[in-house]
């Protein structure tokens, strides 16, 4: 009986082994060699920030699959969410038309479609998995962006990240001084806040609110980029 169980045992874990090589295979297959450079000739670059960008390839196809996704009731509700939450920035002072935002893990794109609706009109977003045209492909952990190059950065996704302690930095790293970082989180209190802000190494805490985004009780830290001492 052991015997048989220890063989079932082993024979599972070589599938396992076999199975994970495939995928590693897959995987490495999978990773292009090269980047071109975006194939649209028409000085029409929508993501010249981002090195790795084949997203012009499907563009008919893709127009008419996001007015599909865009006009259900579920995505404009979650835009209005976050258009609402954005507008309380403005209120704040921290946003303006002509700030530069950046959306970290932006997923489909709801908060950069938000933005753009109260009259902010250079937003960025990006995720791993890109969704064009209203988010880039990249790597939050890895921004391919230039120190300073936004007035704020927001993301709804920091306790979702692999690394938060990296994924933080980034954000810092890209907004400039005085600018602000913006978070979402789980409604917490002030403990998990306080961990939070720890994160942001070179920012100090500016304001602490529980708020409803897209029908979750969040809370929503920001926090200021201080000034290089
Ligand atoms: C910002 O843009 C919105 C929408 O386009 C507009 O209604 C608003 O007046 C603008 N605000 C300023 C201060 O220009
Ligand atoms: C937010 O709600 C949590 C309870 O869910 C509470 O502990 C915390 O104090 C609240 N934070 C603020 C800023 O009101």
């Amino acid at each position: 009986m052991e015997r048989q169980i220890q063989r079932f045992l082993n024979k599972l874990s070589f599938a396992s082994i076999t199975i994970a090589t495939f995928t590693l295979l897959f995987l490495l297959l999978r990773t292009p060699q090269t980047c071109l450079p975006p194939a649209s000739s028409s000085g029409h670059l929508r993501f010249p920030k981002s090195t790795c960008d084949s997203s012009a390839r499907h563009y008919f196809p893709l127009e008419k699959k996001n007015q599909r996704l865009w006009s259900t009731r579920t995505f404009q509700s979650q835009v209005s969410s976050y258009s609402a939450f954005f507008r309380s920035l403005q209120s704040l002072g921290l946003l303006r038309n002509h700030s530069r935002v950046l959306c970290v893990s932006a997923g489909a794109g709801h908060e950069v479609m938000a933005l753009t609706e109260i009259g902010v009109s250079d937003v960025t977003g990006v995720e791993l998995v890109d969704s064009p045209p209203l988010v880039s492909r990249a790597d939050p952990h890895n921004l391919p962006f230039f120190d300073d190059a936004f007035d704020l950065s927001f993301s709804a996704h920091l306790a979702e990240a692999l690394f938060p302690g990296l994924f933080a930095a980034e954000m810092e790293r890209t907004v400039r001084r005085g600018g602000a970082c913006v978070v979402a989180v789980e409604e917490c209190g002030d403990e998990e806040v306080k961990d939070i802000v720890m994160l942001f190494k070179n920012s100090k805490l500016l304001s602490v609110q529980n708020v409803t985004l897209i029908g979750l009780r969040m809370t929503r830290i920001v926090m200021k980029v201080k000034s290089a001492s």
